[in-house]
């Protein structure tokens, strides 16, 4: 999928890794709690499996968090941005527009 098509007002459901970038830079953002507060928040979703990860180069816009196979990347996500993405992404299979990382999906 291009970045162009993760624009997409509705993308398809299935199987998702959510990766959660815990490295340096992110971790001083705040990472730590977004990562547990996605175990707490999809654990009772079926087919969401929550992931650290290491880098994910996008450190100076960070917390950093990767949806695969959406190829969907939030920026500055914190923990009370979670519930959001939960019910319109991950429910409702619809990103959040502004949410989304601004390199990985440019806006024209
Ligand atoms: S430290 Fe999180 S993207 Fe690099």
């Amino acid at each position: 999928m291009s970045t162009s098509e993760g624009q997409k007002s509705e993308i398809s459901s299935g199987e998702r890794h959510i990766f959660v970038c815990q490295y340096h830079s992110c971790l001083h953002q705040n990472s730590q709690e977004v990562l547990k507060t996605f175990e707490a928040e999809t654990k009772n979703l079926v087919g969401v499996n929550i992931e650290p990860s290491s880098c994910l180069g996008q450190c100076s816009i960070g917390p950093t968090v990767r949806i695969i196979p959406d190829e969907i990347w939030y920026y500055r996500v914190q923990p009370e941005h979670i519930p959001l993405i939960v019910r319109q992404h991950l429910k409702g299979n619809k990103p959040i527009d502004e949410m989304l990382n601004p390199r990985i999906h440019p806006r024209f």
